[in-house]
């Protein structure tokens, strides 16, 4: 791996770009192969019912990013255009320190709701004083991962007042490289009989929870204000900040840019970007209401300091993750193999493109660059191809004319 800034890697062409991975990132030539092939519709039909084809989205390269003093190239599945662009520029600005994270055990939560329980605090008692072998007991159906140094690792229990009494009876697993959803619902559907014989209820609900609070994924960066456009970017930043801290339409929208590129990663990677989604969410609204996932704030030396913490549910083994090749490339161009430098890399892009977006809307605004990309399609549509068609997108960017038939004349059609 020769580093991560590859400079003016989006002027290539794209076999050039792919060729450029075989040495800044150690890519195969077997590798660019399964990245060319993509999903085959064999796997296609094994992996869901009904299958009738594939659904291709682009992927990308973000370039730039340096994660705990490491450089590394970040693939993003994205159908959204300027988002990589984006990404990018906020890791090349983090430079030279780039981005610290550190990520929590990767314990997750299965939850088993017990209904009709004679009493459910004296139910609530009874678990407790059986917690450890319990906890054994639920081990035994937590395949590989107590030989692997994770598995069940804390049984709970609480009475829940929800319109009636239920009792809800919480394992705690740490999943280790696994995002871990199959095994945490064999272990509480598994563990059925033995709980609901210990509360005297009837267990209805047995299923993991998506508000992985116990697997979190931080990152941190800092900008220094002469690098970002002084102290004007750095002020409007954090005001922008304070807005979608108090406001939550606008906490939906600074959130939804933060997901354009965890979620890019999350699929790029095989993983489940409903279940990343809904923690995410969920996690911006555990607290007095529905807030900003980031936090922007001024350091001593008055440059802008960011944090980003989320719930990161992901894995590097099992599922879509083993079995699309694309995931397998896509980890292989980051030489990542832990679930938890993964979630750490997430969480370093998510604040990376929320940075993007913030420091565009209080600068240019965000229409500036969408409307060059914008060029590019209409050049496209206008049948333009390859280094014709920058040279047409920047003309009409810079004449602000959009029409096809504009694009048509300057290509002589
Ligand atoms: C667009 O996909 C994302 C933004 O709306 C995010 C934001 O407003 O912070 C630009």
């Amino acid at each position: 791996m020769t580093g991560s800034q590859l400079p003016g890697f989006y002027k290539r062409g794209l076999d050039e770009r792919r060729m450029l991975l075989k040495e800044a990132a150690g890519i195969s030539n077997d590798d660019l192969k399964a990245l060319a092939e993509g999903l085959t519709l064999a796997s296609a039909n094994l992996m869901v019912e009904n299958a009738i084809g594939t659904m291709q989205v682009p992927l990308g390269v973000a370039t730039n990013f340096k994660i705990n003093g490491r450089e590394l190239l970040i693939p993003m599945a994205t159908e959204e255009a300027s988002v990589i662009a984006a990404a990018s520029y906020a890791a090349k600005l983090a430079l030279p320190t780039g981005f610290t994270a550190t990520s929590t055990r990767p314990v997750m939560r299965g939850q088993m709701q017990l209904v009709d329980v004679e009493d459910a605090s004296a139910g609530k008692s009874r678990i407790e004083a059986e917690k450890d072998r319990l906890i054994a007991e639920a081990n035994k159906l937590a395949g590989l991962l107590p030989s692997l140094g994770g598995g069940v690792i804390d049984l709970k229990a609480r009475v829940l007042e929800a319109g009636e009494e239920m009792l809800i009876v919480e394992f705690f697993i740490d999943c280790r490289d696994a995002m871990g959803a199959n095994t945490i619902d064999t272990v509480v559907e598994g563990m059925t009989a033995e709980i609901e014989s210990i509360v005297k209820g009837r267990a209805l609900l047995r299923i993991l929870s998506n508000l992985a609070t116990e697997r979190l994924a931080k990152a941190t960066v800092t900008y220094k204000k002469e690098s970002i456009g002084g102290e004007r970017v750095v002020d409007g930043i954090i005001r922008a900040y304070r807005f979608a801290a108090a406001d939550p339409y606008r906490a939906a929208t600074n959130n939804k840019g933060i997901m354009n590129g965890i979620t890019a990663l999350v699929l790029a990677t095989g993983n489940d970007t409903r279940a990343v989604e809904a923690g995410a969410h969920a996690y911006a609204a555990v607290g007095k209401g529905y807030t900003s996932l980031s936090k922007w704030s001024r350091d001593a030396e008055g440059n802008l300091h960011g944090e980003l913490e989320l719930p990161m549910a992901v894995g590097t083994i099992g599922g879509a993750t083993k079995t699309h090749p694309t995931s397998q490339f896509a980890l292989k161009l980051m030489g990542i193999k832990s679930a938890r430098e993964l979630a750490e890399t997430m969480a370093a892009l998510g604040l990376a493109q929320n940075f993007a977006a913030l420091r565009a809307l209080v600068t240019e605004g965000i229409q500036k660059g969408h409307m060059q990309l914008h060029a590019r399609n209409v050049a496209a549509m206008a049948g333009a191809t390859g280094p014709e068609a920058e040279r047409i997108a920047d003309v009409l960017a810079k004449e602000g004319n959009f029409s096809i038939a504009r694009a048509k004349e300057l290509l002589g059609r």
